[in-house]
């Protein structure tokens, strides 16, 4: 089975490895096929995201992401298509999603035991849209006064996502999706994804539905953890509320994600390159790692994924090997190690 990597920047090499160390301990063999992102693919192409990249990561269908640096303030990419129509993008990683038609982004938020202290029990599905709201990144300068974003919401793009969030849950055996959004205030735009999601859940009347505004969902996640199920939300609002999500069971170095697309899937946790940390070797890996058990599941290795989670799980869950931003002295290699121990001990 062939799988992309894109190894990223900062601790992106690292947890790659990390990842491809773990799948390959479950016994399968995978073909992994070098994509080149970032620094790479300028030094080969001339641009971070040329269109080689692209019909490669189309080629595989699936592949795992490192993160990736992104400049503050000038992070804004230009991608160049072949038929010599272009497309601005606001960062890279939003480019990756955009090029390729990934429209959902998955964030799973499970707790793991006492690392997770009272959100042991929290266990949510953040399904973020990633094709538009804000983060389309069409913005403009008002002279030097004023800068302006323009917030987008259709409705082909709301009922995507809810559709595939009512999917999962169906699939999953999930009770509950929540719609989260700010309706009260953007009547039009969070209004449509509100009345989107409520039109789905027409279809869905075996799984219960609710909304809630973001503001209350920020709280609601931190007082009572077992409110939320499966999440259904914009862009930007899932990309904040993940994090909160992953803090609240202890670290970012927990929470796994992916992109999915109708053809194309890449998987890659929900943090950042952490570059205060990169190149130290104590990088937690888990994210990455649970985010390449998606990508089992999501080909059809359920067993698989199911073993590298288990796994996980077990390791935490002792508290016999954690990174420093567990609170463990581990190093990325050995927590590694650990895990493919698990792996094939319980095999
Ligand atoms: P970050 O997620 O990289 O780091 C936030 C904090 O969490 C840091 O203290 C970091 O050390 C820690 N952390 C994150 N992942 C960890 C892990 N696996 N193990 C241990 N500690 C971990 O967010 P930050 O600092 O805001 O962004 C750094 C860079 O990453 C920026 O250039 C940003 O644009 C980029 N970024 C890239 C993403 C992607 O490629 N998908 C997503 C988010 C940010």
């Amino acid at each position: 089975m062939r799988i992309g990597i894109l190894k990223g920047n900062g601790i992106g090499p690292e947890i790659i490895a990390a990842t491809q160390q773990v799948l390959s301990a479950t016994g399968r063999t995978f073909e992994w096929v070098d994509i080149p992102i970032a620094n790479e693919a300028i030094a080969l192409h001339g641009h971070p995201l040329p269109q080689q990249t692209v019909d490669a990561l189309k080629a595989v269908g699936v592949a795992i992401k490192g993160p990736l640096i992104v400049d503050k303030l000038q992070g804004r990419l230009t991608c160049i298509h072949r038929d010599g129509t272009e497309h601005t993008y606001p960062s890279l990683n939003n480019a990756i999603r955009r090029e390729l038609a990934l429209f959902v982004n998955p964030r799973p938020i499970r707790g793991m035991g006492t690392i997770s202290g009272r959100h042991n029990s929290l266990d949510m599905v953040i399904m973020r849209e990633i094709t538009e709201d804000v983060y389309i990144g069409w913005e403009h300068q008002i002279g030097d006064i004023a800068a302006e974003a323009i917030k987008l919401t259709t409705r082909i793009a709301a009922e995507r996502v809810a559709r595939f969030s009512f999917e999962f849950a169906r699939k999953n055996g999930r009770r509950r999706v929540t719609c989260v959004h700010k309706a009260n205030v953007l009547n039009y735009t969070d209004g449509l994804f509100l009345r989107c999601c409520r039109k789905v859940a027409l279809e869905f009347p075996d799984i219960a539905f609710d909304d809630c505004m973001i503001d209350a969902a920020c709280y609601h996640v931190v007082k009572d953890p077992a409110r939320f199920d499966v999440i259904c939300t914009s862009n930007q609002y899932g990309d904040i509320f993940s994090d909160l999500g992953a803090g609240l069971i202890g670290s970012l170095g927990l929470a796994p994600g992916a992109n999915i697309g109708a053809d194309v899937a890449v998987f890659e946790a929900s943090h950042g390159a952490a570059p205060d940390i990169a190149g130290q070797g104590i990088a937690n890996p888990i994210a990455l790692i649970l985010s390449g058990a998606l990508l089992l599941r999501h080909v059809g290795l359920a067993e698989d994924a199911l073993r590298v989670e288990k796994a996980v799980r077990h390791i935490v869950i002792t508290g016999c090997m954690l990174t420093p931003d567990l609170g463990g002295i581990s190093t990325t290699q050995q927590i590694t190690d650990a895990i493919c121990a698990e792996i094939i001990s319980t095999s």
